[in-house]
């Protein structure tokens, strides 16, 4: 008997950005055409923060060329100088957008379990020279605010969430953007809404968040004199306008991630060498996939043996930070230890279930 050759499959990514239906955009786009305004916070992005504050139930939210940019304009806005401490097990984006304001990031341990920055450890790394914290919701699961909160008003330092994955989450009976003084978030193409690119800021203080404003445009204030140091970080109109169909879909999106993340978690239970990040469940937005193995060495065989299959799960994050080059300061075991054993699997909105299925059964095999 001969045998079929079986049917070739696609490889699978570990992200793709979710897509409207592209009339959707175009109408959107016609609106652009009829009014000849691109950039210069036009109507479309003053729609978008009201759509967004909306969405997340805060008061005031400023939209950003990205999310870097928006830790970066949170920091200056807030007239940091000195030392800042962050969390070792995120992307590059966090340490950079600090050091590019001129500050130095300070590297605090991280809890294993929910992945965040472990409040126990921010104490110890706090000199004279300590002006913020920029905690980081990773994979959207929320810090602990309570206690961060705590220990920066024990020494007088602000609080710059790195919000980048925390899109709709809502914690303790409101937004997770609503704690410490600034949130920043990203709308980048990986993330739960996405504008290609872009990001933006959630701040409690009027004034600050008019600063991030005067910052984004050159330093102008309303009437047009320069009177800070800005830089160009707009968003300009056509980026709007995707945001805008595809907070339509929100509800959509999320129920739909949550529902692919269950399925991969029912598959993959009782998996003796294979664990979850802790969150819980109703804060938290299912953008991530993560998955941590109890050795490195299970952890690069099951990558090998998915991308043998062309499924492309991604080492994020990995390395832990600060083992980087340019932001050195070794000595941070449960950090390095869990980028060493992480993996995130593909999850995304057009993922078929026949997929998880079957990166799920390549798992469970090694
Ligand atoms: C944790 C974290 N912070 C910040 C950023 C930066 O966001 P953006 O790509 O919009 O600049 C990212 C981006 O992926 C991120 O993962």
């Amino acid at each position: 008997m001969t045998r079929r050759p079986s049917p070739r499959r696609s490889p699978i990514a570990v992200t793709m950005p979710f897509r409207p239906p592209l009339e959707e955009y175009v109408a959107y786009l016609e609106k652009v055409w009829a009014s000849g305004i691109m950039t210069h916070h036009g109507p479309l992005v003053q729609e978008l923060e009201s759509g967004i504050a909306k969405a997340l139930k805060v008061r005031d939210v400023a939209c950003l060329v990205n999310g870097t940019l928006a830790i970066q304009l949170a920091l200056r806005a807030l007239r940091l100088k000195g030392e800042v401490i962050t969390t070792p097990f995120s992307y590059a984006a966090t340490p950079a957008a600090i050091a590019y304001e001129g500050l130095k990031p300070v590297f605090a341990d991280i809890d294993p379990e929910t992945l965040n920055i472990d409040p126990a450890r921010i104490e110890g790394k706090i000199t004279e020279r300590t002006c913020a914290i920029v905690p980081v919701h990773v994979f959207s699961c929320p810090c602990d605010t309570d206690r961060i909160q705590e220990i920066a008003d024990r020494h007088g330092i602000k609080v710059v969430y790195d919000a980048a994955h925390a899109f709709a989450v809502d914690w303790k009976g409101r937004s997770v953007m609503s704690y410490g003084d600034v949130s920043a978030f990203s709308l980048h193409a990986t993330k739960l809404i996405n504008c290609g690119e872009g990001g933006g800021c959630v701040g409690r203080d009027p004034e600050v968040m008019a600063r991030i404003r005067r910052l984004r445009f050159f330093g102008h204030d309303e009437d047009k004199r320069v009177v800070d140091e800005g830089t160009n970080a707009k968003m300009h109109e056509l980026t709007a306008a995707l945001g805008l169909v595809n907070l339509k879909y929100l509800g959509k999106v999320l129920e739909n991630r949550r529902r692919k993340y269950g399925l991969y978690q029912e598959l993959l239970k009782g998996t003796p060498s294979l664990r979850f990040q802790r969150f819980a469940p109703k804060s938290y937005n299912y953008s991530y996939m993560p998955v941590i193995f109890e050795t490195h060495e299970l952890m690069r065989r099951a990558e090998r043996a998915m991308s043998r299959q062309e499924v492309f799960a991604r080492r994020y994050f990995h390395p832990s930070l600060n083992l980087t080059k340019p932001y050195f300061q070794p000595g941070l075991p449960v950090s390095e230890s869990i980028a060493e054993r992480v993996l995130c699997l593909p999850l995304y909105d057009a993922l078929p279930e026949a997929d998880i299925e079957r990166i799920c059964s390549i798992i469970r095999k090694i």
